[in-house]
């Protein structure tokens, strides 16, 4: 069977060469009837668009990176949908490639995205100084930060929520459900976004008025529900009397471990022990206590993230780089509620 052409398209569909290649290339310049049309005519058809020869065409990908740590966090999976949204709209065909955490893989993927040169790049990055990040960018790939920034670079646009303004609604929602026994839950203590939780989480503490020790820290060595049930062992090795009553963990699948762990061991939450999570995914929400969480507007970071890489890509040097930084909200719920008896006391 003769290989159908775009030619073959274009002429069933009583249009351009040049308009069969921008409803494959920019479906958003083209009039949703005529792409209608286009669109009919490789179905019927059946061509298939050969995306290397469009490439070597356009002399550049049609191809989106979005490079997260952690693939198995919700978190990340919603600011992709919002990327998604935007890399639809604009034509783009979006990879999401998943370091897992590893400094080997992050470092493999952007040798590949660079390989391949890419559109452009969104990562959530394990080290913002790793120079395989400024090498993508120095072969004229976009790369947008999301997420975790560093202090605002020249290099690239950063989009990404006030971390220290979200530790210290946590905190400070805390405090005024009476608790004064506080610990923070989070880590590695190198990952931007947990220092900055940490830090806004002794922000109100001392804004509380209570002493430095009166916010205990509980370090983890990843930020996943295993580690939350590991944080949630150690605060009940803690002596009783003294132990922290108040807890904020630095996402919520922390916070999600930790109250799996506490109820496993018939302590109450929010009686005992009051739980504030952070991200506000589905499943705080629809947890058995259903978590209090510092919102992130995920969607939103996505969607703002991929507008920015598209102007970039688009416009190049014209394009402005902008540091975009949203506020973080408090969901109050069942996890904080201040127990009965607490409230007459
Ligand atoms: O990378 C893990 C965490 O950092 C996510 O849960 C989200 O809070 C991000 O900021």
């Amino acid at each position: 069977m003769a290989k159908v052409s775009i030619k073959d398209v274009a002429a069933r569909a009583g249009v351009s060469l040049g308009t069969v290649s921008n409803v494959l290339n920019r479906p958003s310049a083209v009039r949703a009837a005529t792409r209608a049309k286009v669109e009919s005519a490789i179905a019927e058809l059946g061509f298939v668009p050969n995306a290397s020869a469009r490439q070597l065409a356009a002399g550049r990908s049609r191809t989106i990176a979005y490079l997260v740590l952690d693939a198995t966090n919700p978190f990340f999976t919603d600011v992709a949908r919002g990327i998604e949204e935007v890399a639809k709209a604009e034509g783009l065909a979006l990879f999401i490639c998943n370091s897992d955490q590893d400094a080997d893989r992050e470092d493999q993927y952007l040798e590949q995205l660079t390989e391949l040169r890419a559109r452009g790049v969104l990562i959530t990055a394990m080290d913002y100084a790793n120079p395989r990040l400024q090498r993508l960018r120095d072969t004229g790939v976009p790369v947008v930060l999301v997420d975790r920034a560093p202090e605002e670079s020249s290099e690239w646009c950063t989009v990404g929520v006030d971390d220290v303004a979200g530790g210290e609604l946590a905190v400070t929602h805390l405090v005024e459900a009476g608790h004064t026994r506080l610990a923070f839950v989070g880590g590695p203590a190198d990952i931007p976004q947990v220092h900055d939780r940490h830090v806004g989480a002794a922000a109100a503490t001392a804004a509380a008025g209570l002493p430095e020790k009166a916010l205990t820290l509980i370090r983890t060595s990843g930020l996943t529900i295993a580690e939350g049930r590991r944080a949630g062992e150690r605060l009940l090795g803690l002596p009783r009397r003294t132990r922290p009553t108040g807890v904020f963990c630095a996402n919520d699948l922390l916070a999600l471990g930790l109250l799996q762990h506490l109820t496993q061991h018939g302590v109450r939450v929010p009686d005992d022990v009051a739980i504030v999570g952070y991200d506000d995914i589905e499943f705080a929400s629809a947890a058995a206590v259903p978590l209090t969480s510092v919102a992130q507007p995920r969607h939103l970071l996505g969607r703002t993230a991929a507008r920015l890489l598209a102007d970039e890509a688009e416009r190049g040097a014209d394009h402005e780089h902008q540091h975009v930084v949203f506020p973080p909200e408090l969901v109050a719920r069942a996890s904080t509620a201040v127990p009965a008896a607490a409230r007459h006391a």
